[in-house]
């Protein structure tokens, strides 16, 4: 009599497809996006140092469960975030300590935003935007982007954390080493909560600034820009850059505000900086530009499916800022190139 495994013939093994497997990582990076965010959401790195603690002690600091703890913990072992040593004790490594919030190359509000369900529910119909060729917000949240900050203030929190510590690790370089020279009154337009803002003026003391938000935003602003020694060289204001932005200034900064916006949109911005601005004035748009010849540039080109899908903006190439700054009154006058964000300057034509 045949037993149940006579029957079953056993495939001798086939060589494992090199493609399948690339593809199989490619697939699964959202697995590691997720774990990094979950840690980031957990604040584990908060709780941990470079000195080893066991596991229990780590879970119940962040109120999570031992076991399961330990398994994220594990796997991030594996994105050297942390180390493991013996009896399922961790410690932080020094890529893991820019997961706390308290550190100077913190990115851990960035974690928690891109790992939050508002963010990835957009991500998952990136599909539907790109068969469509508009942003997908609204069908899947029931607002446009902006309008569901207002109503849903957790996750507009999660944003503006996020986005101030892209200002920190990521713009902040390229910005501050700007010549601002020969500007007093630096406009930053669309500044979120002020941290690029208090970062600039602190670096360079001759300048005074405006910070300009929506009201919703600078409602609850840096606390360096509202006491202290920057608090006498800032003013801060509210409204709609689709309206008008504050008038007079020498220096019109807008940090990752274009790349939200498509073309139309982004010409009625910069026209009003044209009008606003002083004569001798011009405009700084701090961007991740994409190149203008097909070459590897990561960031830029995933930056833009992020736009498509959540606000119909993109990243843009030297060419099209010169199109867009032409059809606002302005002229492209130089780009800045900086490691991931660069400076993209603007004058009157
Ligand atoms: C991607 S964030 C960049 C924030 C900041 N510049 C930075 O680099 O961290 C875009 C900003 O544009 C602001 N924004 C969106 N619509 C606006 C509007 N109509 N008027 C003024 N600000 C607006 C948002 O509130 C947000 O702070």
């Amino acid at each position: 009599m045949k037993g149940p495994t006579d029957r079953v013939s056993i495939p001798t093994s086939t060589p494992l497809s090199g493609s399948a497997i690339r593809l199989f990582e490619l697939i699964t990076s959202s697995w590691v996006a997720a774990a990094v965010g979950a840690a980031a959401e957990l604040g584990v790195a908060d709780v941990m140092s470079q000195v080893p603690a066991p596991v229990e002690e780590i879970a119940s600091r962040v109120g999570a469960d031992v076991d399961s703890l330990y398994r994220l913990l594990r796997a991030c072992t594996d994105l050297d975030l942390v180390r493991e040593s013996p009896e399922r004790c961790f410690a932080l490594t020094d890529l893991g300590e820019a997961l706390r919030e308290d550190s100077p190359a913190s990115m851990r509000g960035y974690a928690r935003w891109l790992g939050s369900p508002t963010e990835r529910t957009t991500m998952a119909h990136l599909a539907d935007a790109v068969r469509t060729g508009g942003p997908v917000f609204e069908d899947v949240h029931g607002l446009p982007a902006w309008a569901y900050m207002r109503e849903h203030p957790e996750a507009a929190a999660l944003f503006d954390q996020g986005m101030s510590d892209i200002s920190a690790q990521l713009t902040r370089s390229p910005v501050q080493d700007y010549d601002f020279g020969s500007s007093e009154l630096v406009v930053d337009v669309g500044g979120g909560r002020g941290r690029l803002l208090s970062l600039l003026l602190s670096v360079h003391p001759h300048l005074r600034g405006v910070l300009y938000d929506r009201p919703e935003v600078v409602s609850s602003v840096e606390p360096a820009l509202v006491r202290g020694e920057l608090a006498d060289r800032c003013r801060i204001e509210g409204g709609s850059f689709l309206d008008s932005v504050p008038a007079g200034g020498d220096t019109y900064l807008l940090a990752s505000v274009i790349h939200n916006w498509g073309d139309a949109d982004s010409v009625t911005i910069l026209e009003h900086c044209r009008r606003a601005m002083l004569p001798h004035g011009r405009v700084l748009l701090a961007e991740v530009v994409m190149p203008q010849t097909p070459e590897p540039a990561r960031t830029a080109k995933f930056m833009d499916l992020s736009m498509l899908a959540h606000c119909g903006g993109e990243q843009r190439t030297p060419d099209h800022f010169a199109k867009l700054f032409e059809r606002a009154g302005l002229r492209l006058s130089r780009i800045v190139p900086g490691p991931e964000v660069s400076v993209v300057e603007g004058v009157l034509a």
